[in-house]
């Protein structure tokens, strides 16, 4: 029997996570933030204590990359000061820690694709207490870092929901298009998930600390936009403008390069994403099966 802890389990990939396919035999924990903040280390600890997981997966995060401009101490606080008080509690039980990472850790100027260990140069509040994080994470005796990209699902708030939100509202829509990237179906990774918590089974640990987990294709964010309207049953009448980097103005610098290499996963778990063109169908068709789009 495997007992795993997800906490942010509230959030896009945190549902994800919680209604995977797990192993028969697995015993799943998902606590909401109000029951589970990781920023009050004693509340981490009695909840780690009263459950003693094997593995915790941690999808909680502050993800406004925007505000955290402005307030980098709140996403240290939850971003590196949480991950620290998962740690700390992880040790004290024997657990494994599955932490999941961004993009954003890195500045975007790399020609090629990303891989692990390629340097850390966040251009922001939220990369670089993300960056802070993995720090924390990698700290602890049995841990991984899962980085991930443009991230999309049929939970939550995400790129998809905005631009089917949109559509109807619009004659014009403008989305930037020399920012490249993966978009990674949050479904998606919570089945990575679901085979790296079996890789921490009995003692073991993955052979690396850090994968990149993203589709394999990339896209500008107008090549996703446009993906978007031709899977929406509703389509879009109007105009997907494409735009530059300028022209959409944004608090917080995004990197320009997001591509995450993903092969190490491949290398070692034998684990390919699907291609974001298979999956985003899927994810379009649920939220409009459930009318929310
Ligand atoms: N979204 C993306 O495009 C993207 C890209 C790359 C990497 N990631 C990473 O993927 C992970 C999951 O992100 P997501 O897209 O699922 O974000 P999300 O939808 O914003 O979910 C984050 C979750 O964390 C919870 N949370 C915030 N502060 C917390 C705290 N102190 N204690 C416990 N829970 C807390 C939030 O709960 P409340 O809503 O109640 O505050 C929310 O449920 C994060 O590590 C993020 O950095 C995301």
């Amino acid at each position: 029997m495997t007992r795993v802890l997800i906490t942010g389990a509230g959030g896009q990939l945190g549902q994800e996570v919680k209604r995977a396919k797990w192993p028969a035999g697995t015993v799943v924990a998902a606590p909401a933030s109000g029951e589970l903040d990781i920023t009050d280390p004693a509340i981490v600890r009695r909840l780690v204590d009263e459950f003693v997981p094997d593995v915790i997966v941690n999808a909680a995060a502050y993800t406004a990359v925007d505000r955290a401009e402005d307030d980098e101490a709140s996403a240290m606080t939850v971003n590196r000061d949480g991950v620290q008080n998962l740690v700390d509690a992880a040790h004290r039980v024997g657990a494994a820690l599955i932490h999941v990472s961004t993009d954003y850790v890195f500045d975007g100027s790399k020609s090629g694709w990303y891989v692990e260990d390629d340097p850390l140069a966040p251009l922001g509040g939220y990369g670089r207490s993300k960056a802070a994080g993995e720090a924390a994470a990698l700290s602890a005796g049995r841990s991984v870092v899962l980085r991930t990209a443009w991230v999309y699902g049929a939970l939550g708030s995400n790129f998809v929901t905005t631009m089917l939100r949109l559509a109807p509202e619009r004659e014009e829509i403008g989305v930037v298009d020399d920012q490249f990237g993966c978009p990674t179906a949050a479904a998606d990774i919570a089945s990575v998930i679901v085979t790296v918590v079996s890789a921490f089974k009995d003692g073991a640990a993955p052979p690396e600390r850090i994968y990149h987990v993203c589709s394999p294709d990339d896209a500008t964010w107008h090549e996703f936009a446009v993906a978007i309207f031709d899977a929406s049953i509703h389509g879009f009448d109007g105009t997907c403008k494409k735009l530059t980097t300028p022209e959409y103005p944004t608090k917080a610098k995004r990197p320009a390069n997001s591509r995450l290499d993903s092969s190490r996963l491949a290398r070692d778990f034998g684990l390919v994403l699907p291609s974001w063109r298979e999956s985003l169908p899927l994810v379009v068709a649920e939220l409009q099966e459930r009318g929310d789009v």
